[in-house]
């Protein structure tokens, strides 16, 4: 495309890792008179086309919030299509991943995924394993504050065999608990669909990544928006609590 973004990217300057919550799917759907799950649909198009987009850039982790616990609440229907959906999506898209040479991953309470969905997951996770490209993060059936109880429970354990006291506890102990342990932090955060949350996404890793809102609903987002995302952390400047003049120099 001849006005792409693309050419603006300073791909020595690319976020290291990005995370992604891909919202506005039952929005974009209702606004076309559709059920949700068509949104949900037509946002498998946008995931492939930002993977893609990523990988081909020289991006190195990309996480997409796929399922988070609280959507466990919704309707039982809606669960149901999303489950299936990533099913299907797995199966399709694993040659896509092989010939990006992506590997996958996946994040969350994965124990408490449908057998059908663990199964292709773990398989999807199997062969792309031997992959060096970009490594994609799913996070399915995840929080935040689920995971960092969960690494308090390992470090409580820790403490009560012995193994540990309460004052050797630093920052990196502790990351070195959480899922991500192996995956450094977001560097960028988009967020689609207008809204200004985090919803319980990577609550310890995101201390310092730059957060980008979109209007877009995700099943619109498309490559042109994922390079206007990577633009637009490229002309801040990230101080991590300095001041201008120590980062500049
Ligand atoms: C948020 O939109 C989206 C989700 C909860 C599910 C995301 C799932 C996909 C894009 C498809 C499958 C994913 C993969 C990785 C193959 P919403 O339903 O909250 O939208 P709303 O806020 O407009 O209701």
């Amino acid at each position: 495309m001849e006005n792409s973004l693309k050419k603006h990217i300073d791909r020595d300057k690319l976020p290291r890792h990005i995370a992604i919550i891909m919202d506005g799917n039952g929005r974009w759907a209702k606004q076309k008179g559709n059920e949700r799950i068509f949104g949900h649909k037509s946002g498998v198009k946008a995931v492939r086309e930002t993977v893609e987009a990523a990988a081909e850039l020289g991006v190195g982790y990309l996480t997409l919030y796929a399922f988070s616990t609280e959507n466990w609440n919704r309707p039982r229907t809606e669960i149901d299509a999303l489950m299936s959906l990533l099913v299907t999506s797995l199966d399709k898209e694993i040659d896509n991943l092989m010939e990006n040479n992506i590997r996958l991953e996946a994040i969350g309470d994965i124990e408490s995924l449908p057998n059908k969905v663990k199964s292709n997951l773990r398989q999807a996770i199997r062969k792309t394993s031997p992959n060096t490209g970009m490594t994609l993060i799913l996070a399915l059936s995840y929080s935040a504050r689920w995971e960092i109880l969960d690494a308090m429970k390992s470090i409580a354990k820790k403490i009560e065999s012995g193994e540990l006291t309460a004052k050797e506890i630093s920052c990196d102990h502790f990351t070195d608990q959480l899922q991500t342990h192996n995956i450094p932090d977001p560097e960028l955060l988009i967020r689609t669909s207008g809204e200004y949350r985090i919803s319980n996404f990577l609550l310890w890793q995101i201390a310092y990544a730059e957060l980008y809102f979109t209007q877009t609903l995700w099943p619109d987002f498309g490559k042109e928006d994922l390079y206007a995302a990577i633009c637009n952390f490229q002309k801040r400047e990230r101080r991590f609590g300095k001041i201008s003049e120590q980062v500049v120099s």
